[in-house]
């Protein structure tokens, strides 16, 4: 089979149909960037209701980290649905949860032994570790980052700081909350080069934040992304990420990690804060853990997890169907997923940063694994964001087949399922640099 395969206009006949039926019923905040109806799918490769064949860069969000219906993570579902969709973890026991609870406790970089709190959703992983947070310090305040996401349920989105759509109109938020500039080293916020950069950016938590507006020991926790995904895949360097964890652990202050978007495999490591020498207290766990199946998962220090019976729990979260997806899917990322998105990874980031060459827009090409933004860019001085380019290019990149989603307000994000090959990553490459022709040459 080729691929991609692009047999019709796009939308074609039978999407269009389904895209006005959508938009009676369902609800318009969605960001449908454009309008793919898929009818079935199989490891990087879709199939829409019109029979074209797309080449999957975006993975349903970073979520479908087997591939699309990997036979395993079937398998395992199948096999789960005919035993037990349903028993409530929170009130009742089974295997599986403990099993995936063991699992994460030998997986995660905590040290001296972890417990898991199981949700549904990567918001309420966040939910779930700020309210942890003031439970275990005592402490109310939460400082997060700007250009930062972390869901949109209220607790999560006073920390989220990427869009102001995501809050406008929304406010008051939970209170507390303070922000503080991202290791954003394209446009440093205190105008460093990586190169002679000792994460000068945190002087505001230390010089600003502390000294004029709470004392540390009110804060009850830094929540950060190791690289930060719907801000624009803007990778912190490892100084950024192990300073924090000096300053934290000197104030009692707990270092959350947010891996919903990173983590499990995505940036060819287990979690990519694994790549700086820090240990966090606790990690916050969604997307790829389940291959598509909903779950999330708030993975704390032992000692810190101690809030008794009925302070924390959530009906759905842990369902079993969704533990034995997250099983298997463990096992296929441990067996050659990890390794195959850190080769593939480096293949196509360098791939992607050849284009350079030839594409004034391309402002920087970054990224971890098989977690790769690119930031295009009006002008390479300047460093203008070329913001309706980024939406054409996405959009002339899905008429050729390709699937990538934007990030942040100029920045292309490829996030293709971990089974993604070489000759994919290349021909992934190959379609996007025709995507930024067609935008370069004003042929849109
Ligand atoms: C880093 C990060 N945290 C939290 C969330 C929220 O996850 P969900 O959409 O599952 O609530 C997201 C979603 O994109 C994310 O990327």
């Amino acid at each position: 089979m080729t691929l991609p395969d692009i047999k019709t206009s796009l939308p074609g006949p039978k999407a269009k149909a389904l895209i006005e039926r959508d938009a009676a019923v369902v609800s318009p905040s969605y960001t449908r960037g454009y309008p793919l109806v898929i009818k079935r799918a199989s490891g990087a490769s879709v199939e829409d209701v019109d029979g074209n064949m797309f080449l999957d860069c975006a993975a349903g969000i970073a979520v479908n980290s087997t591939g699309h219906s990997h036979p395993d993570v079937v398998r395992a579902i199948t096999d789960q649905a005919q035993r037990f969709l349903h028993m409530s973890g929170t009130d009742f026991y089974y295997d599986l949860q403990v099993r995936l609870a063991e699992e994460l406790a030998a997986l995660v970089p905590i040290d001296g032994g972890a417990r898991s709190f199981f949700a549904n959703s990567g918001t309420e992983a966040i939910e779930a570790c700020i309210k942890l947070a003031r439970y275990a310090t005592g402490r109310s305040n939460i400082i997060a980052f700007f250009g930062g996401f972390h869901g949109r349920t209220l607790g999560s989105l006073a920390l989220t700081a990427s869009k102001p759509v995501q809050r406008r109109g929304f406010g008051p938020f939970m209170p507390g909350v303070f922000h503080a500039p991202y290791a954003d080293c394209y446009r440093c916020p205190v105008g460093l080069k990586p190169d002679n950069c000792a994460a000068e950016c945190l002087d505001f938590i230390e010089h600003q934040l502390f000294m004029h507006l709470m004392t540390p020991d009110e804060v009850a926790a830094v929540v950060i992304e190791p690289i930060q995904g719907e801000g624009g895949y803007v990778v912190a360097p490892t100084q950024f990420l192990e300073r924090l964890r000096e300053i934290t652990s000197k104030q009692g202050i707990l270092l959350v990690v947010d891996e919903v978007q990173s983590g499990m495999g995505r940036s060819g490591r287990m979690f990519a804060i694994e790549y700086a020498n820090v240990k966090p207290d606790v990690i916050a766990i969604a997307k790829g853990i389940a291959s598509g199946m909903p779950l999330g998962v708030a993975v704390a220090r032992a000692d810190l997890m101690t809030w008794p019976p009925g302070a924390h729990a959530s009906t759905f979260g842990g369902n079993p169907v969704s533990c034995a997806a997250a099983l298997a899917t463990i096992k296929l990322l441990k067996e050659s997923l990890i390794e195959n998105a850190a080769a593939v990874g480096t293949h196509m980031h360098d791939g992607l940063k050849a284009l350079m060459e030839a594409h004034p827009l391309i402002g920087d090409v970054r990224g971890r694994g098989l977690m790769i933004g690119v930031e295009l860019v009006r002008d390479r001085t300047t460093k203008e964001r070329a913001t309706q380019e980024r939406d054409a290019v996405v959009n002339a990149a899905f008429r050729r087949g390709l699937l990538v989603l934007g990030a942040g307000k100029n920045s292309v994000r490829f996030s293709p399922p971990l089974v993604l090959t070489r000759d994919q990553a290349d021909t992934a490459v190959r379609l996007f640099g025709e995507a930024l022709s067609e935008v370069e040459d004003g042929r849109i």
